[in-house]
This record gives structure tokens, C-alpha cells and sequence, in this order.
């Protein structure tokens, strides 16, 4: 495979050697040298045209880690504010001599486009409402390390559906992987065509909880947001946010998820997020492991 732009394309074996080569790569954090010669002359370049902290800076690391050269753009700052398309700036970078490009964008659809102009491979950092693969590649590499398995867990996906990019990688992916998903929303924060998705959909948080090993909370994506999509952030914590007497109705053995950032108080309490239940920041530790992994097979490392 040269790029990665949907979990929709990959195959259980290819999203498996993925995750497995990702353990592998794991081991290079433990050391005091954390660097391998794998892409050494290899550049990478992070072109990100909306806001991120986890997912530059991961991206950033691991190609670091891989010995890789790393080129960072932000539009903010650029020649982008004088009108130049993202056509001719990847065109621009691609001149420079980068392998592969990383985007963030905030059109659905920009890394499908993307990977028509460039020579080097495309890995979609998140495009608009639609993917975010290499998200949802490290949440099922925490649920894999934290549970044990994938095949058969239930997957409880709560919050902003309509606006999330992870929802819908999550849940091909993890259809994929044998899970079950049920994407838990008021009706109005789930997109029309969710009947055609591969999972089960609800209203009821509570009815929903005791059935799950897994609970990713989704934060309100309230940027992208030009209408009211509920009466108040009050009635939407209560009915939808995860606090300490819901943590204490899920099984025992059930972890919280959650790919930041986080509001706390609204989507999720902070005695939850605080909790060790909670496994956001092992998510952020296993994003760097991941997306080595990723870099060093589409790149062909060595
Ligand atoms: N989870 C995630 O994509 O976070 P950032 O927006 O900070 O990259």
C-alpha cells in the first residue's frame, strides 16, 4: 500500500501487521537511544492546515525516531494567507523532496486529492468530517494492549457523531477487526446515512454502558457548528457525559477512551478523566509506536 487515507481500505491482515509492527517499534521508547536508522535520508513532511497537538507532534516524533528528516508547515504563517492553493504548496514541498506527506485539512476529501498530485505516499492526519486513521489505528492498539483481544469487544462511541472524523475510521476499522460498535448520540448529532454504517446506534448512554469493555467519549466539536444542535451544555452533560456514577455502572473490567482534547466538565467529569480507568494519555504514548509503524511500512524501512 503507498498511502493511508481510510481504515475502510485496509484489510484485517494489513490493519493486524500494523498494530504488530507497532508493538515491535514500542520497544524503541524504552531505550535510552530512542532512534533507529530505518529512514535515514527520508523526509517527511507535516502539512497541517488546522489545529493539532497530538497528532503533529506524534507524527513528528516518530519520523524523528525513524531517522527521518521532518519538514513542519502550518498554513498559519505561510503562503497560504497570500492565496496559494493546496495544489501548488504540496507541489511546492514535494520539490523539496519529501517521501511522504502528512495532512490535516479541514475539507473531507483533502488527502484523496492529495495523493492525485504527489509522487510520495499520503497519510491523511484527519480531513474534514470523514477520517482520521491513524487515530483510530492507536485506539484499537490501546483497547488490543489494555483487553487482550479485538475480535468480539463492544465498542460504546459517545457524543458528536455527525462531526467526527474518528467515529467513522473507528468504526470501519474495528468492524474490521471483529468488534462491535454502537455509536451512542442524540439524534441530532448523527449523520443522516448512519443506518448504512456497520454498527448499532442509540440514544440511551445508560442503557448502553453495562454492555461495554470499551467507552470512547468524543468531544462537542463545537467549530464546526453554525446551527444549535442541543438546548443547552447542561441538558447535553447530562444525558450524554461521563461522570463518576456512570464509570461505577460499566463492568469492572471496562476502560474509558477518549482522543482528546478533552472538555472537561461537559463530555466527560474530570474525576473520569483523571481516573485510571481512563486511558487517554497510554492513547498519546501509543500514537508515537503506531505511527512509526505506519511511516516504516508505507515507506518501505528496512
Ligand atoms: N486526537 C487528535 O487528533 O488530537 P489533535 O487534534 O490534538 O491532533
Amino acid at each position: 500500500m503507498r498511502h493511508l487515507l481510510s481504515t475502510g481500505d485496509l484489510s484485517r491482515d494489513e490493519a493486524t501487521l500494523v498494530l504488530d509492527t507497532a508493538a515491535e517499534l514500542a520497544q524503541v521508547g524504552d531505550r535510552s537511544v530512542k532512534k533507529l536508522p530505518t529512514l535515514r535520508g527520508r523526509t517527511v513532511v507535516n502539512l497541517f492546515y488546522e489545529d493539532s497537538t497530538r497528532t503533529r507532534t506524534s507524527f513528528e516524533l516518530a519520523a524523528k525516531r525513524l531517522s527521518a528528516d521532518v519538514i513542519n508547515f502550518s498554513a498559519k504563517g505561510s503562503s497560504v494567507s497570500k492565496g496559494e492553493s493546496l495544489k501548488d504548496t504540496a507541489l511546492t514541498l514535494q520539490a523539496m523532496g519529501a517521501d511522504a506527506v502528512v495532512i490535516r485539512h479541514s475539507a473531507s476529501g483533502a488527502a484523496h486529492r492529495l495523493a492525485t498530485w504527489v509522487d510520495g505516499s499520503v497519510l491523511n492526519a484527519g480531513d474534514g468530517t470523514h477520517e482520521h486513521p491513524t487515530q483510530a489505528l492507536l485506539d484499537a492498539y490501546t483497547m488490543r494492549e489494555r483487553l487482550g483481544r479485538l475480535d468480539g469487544l463492544r465498542v460504546a462511541v459517545v457524543g458528536d457523531i455527525l462531526h467526527s472524523r474518528v467515529a467513522r475510521s473507528n468504526v470501519l476499522l474495528l468492524t474490521t477487526l471483529g468488534a462491535h460498535v454502537t455509536l451512542v448520540a442524540p439524534p441530532t448529532l448523527l449523520p443522516v446515512s448512519v443506518d448504512t454504517w456497520t454498527c448499532e446506534v442509540s440514544y440511551d448512554l445508560d442503557d448502553v454502558l453495562p454492555k461495554s469493555d470499551v467507552v470512547m467519549m468524543l468531544r462537542v466539536q463545537a467549530e464546526r457548528m453554525r446551527d444549535s444542535f442541543f438546548p443547552s451544555v447542561r441538558e447535553y452533560s447530562r444525558n450524554y457525559g461521563l461522570d463518576g456514577a456512570r464509570l461505577a455502572r460499566m463492568p469492572e473490567h471496562a476502560i474509558v477512551m477518549h482522543p482528546g482534547p478533552m472538555v472537561r466538565g461537559m463530555e466527560i467529569a474530570a474525576e473520569v478523566a483523571d481516573s485510571p480507568r481512563c486511558t487517554v494519555t497510554a492513547q498519546v504514548a501509543n500514537g508515537v509506536s503506531l505511527r512509526m509503524a505506519v511511516l516504516y511500512l508505507l515507506l518501505g524501512g528496512s
